[in-house]
């Protein structure tokens, strides 16, 4: 199945729209995974081989603002910088826009406003699906539900099917072909004494991105066999943690689940390491913290920085060892 007949399954009629309104704007959260999404079984249609589980970071993602061009191509600025149609930023847009074109021609000026470096693994990609396709929902008038506009945002990319909401999410791997059952879903938690700190290492461009390093993967790593389990137990472990509102629980789940998602691609052929010396002299240093009773734990994603998972009343003393950390309260 292609990205255009599950979108022409969504919106059916609704694609013959031409903008309905002037200007279409949304923001939309980045989000962070605690159980990662790694690995596809459709690569199509982004669809994962197990569920997933984030919180949002709800002053921290993309602003996109739409409005109709009279160019003869899209045209896109980012954080006020028109950005060359030639660069895969752009074309990632375009090809994303050219599924939604197949009835009537437009073109669009888009202008995102991102607070977070783009491609350093703080997922720059799912808040900007996430944001331009609300934001597509309003200048077209679709009046799509949520969890419509999950299933569109990940055809951008797959964790934008998160980025939809602030708080806790679980995106469903789904078992159906067509993708229509691997939407994500807000949990009903709120967790106010959590704190997420993200640690920036480097926010030069990553020499390999997710969507390759997780398809050799699953391709080449031996270790990759065992993801789905300890996925799944992850899960589990998770939504106990949320219920009993266990943080330590929650901590040493969520760093579990990175470590061996990084171990599936250190394990992979050739290899991928997103880990800097300073990723490592971080890693130690907060273990080191956990020695001496401060609660603290991290997560990693396809970058080399971390996001650190501590309690609020933590954050002045973190905040010693790690004095760039950007702490940052979630509810
Ligand atoms: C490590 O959502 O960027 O951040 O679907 O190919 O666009 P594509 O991949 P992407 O991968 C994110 C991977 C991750 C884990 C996660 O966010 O769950």
């Amino acid at each position: 199945m292609k990205k255009s007949d599950v979108i022409e399954k969504i919106l059916q009629h609704k694609l013959l729209q031409t903008p309905q309104r002037d200007q279409g704007q949304a923001f939309a959260p980045t989000n962070i995974a605690l159980c990662k999404y790694w690995g596809k079984r459709d690569s199509e249609l982004n669809l994962p081989v197990t569920s997933s589980l984030s919180i949002a970071l709800p002053t921290k993602g993309a602003l996109t603002s739409i409005i109709e061009s009279h160019a003869k191509e899209d045209v896109v600025i980012l954080n006020d910088k028109e950005v060359s149609p030639d660069s895969n930023f752009a074309k990632r847009l375009k090809n994303y826009l050219d599924l939604f074109r197949v009835k009537t021609l437009w073109r669009l000026q888009i202008d995102i406003k991102m607070n977070i470096p783009a491609a350093a693994g703080l997922a720059s990609s799912a808040c900007g699906f996430a944001s331009l396709v609300s934001a597509l929902n309003e200048l077209f008038a679709w009046q799509l539900t949520k969890r419509e506009l999950s299933l569109l945002a990940r055809l951008g990319s797959g964790s934008a099917a998160r980025s939809l909401w602030n708080g806790f999410v679980e995106w469903y791997a789904g078992t159906q072909a067509d993708g229509m059952d691997s939407y994500a879903q807000p949990l009903a938690v709120e967790w106010p004494t959590l704190t997420i700190g993200i640690l920036p290492i480097s926010d030069a461009e990553k020499p390999v991105s997710s969507r390759v390093a997780m398809q050799r993967t699953v391709e080449t790593s031996m270790l990759y066999a065992n993801w789905p389990n300890k996925a799944a137990q992850d899960m589990k472990l998770l939504h106990q943690a949320l219920q009993e509102k266990n943080f330590s629980l929650l901590g040493e789940t969520a760093e579990s689940n990175a470590l061996n998602m990084h171990s599936t691609m250190l394990s992979s052929w050739p290899p991928v390491c997103y880990f800097l010396p300073e990723t490592i002299a971080a890693m130690q240093q907060i273990w080191s913290l956990r020695r001496d009773g401060i609660e603290v734990y991290f997560t990693q994603d396809a970058g080399p920085n971390l996001k650190l998972l501590l309690h609020k009343k933590d954050k002045m003393i973190v905040k010693k060892y790690f004095p760039h950390a950007d702490m940052i309260n979630l509810f």
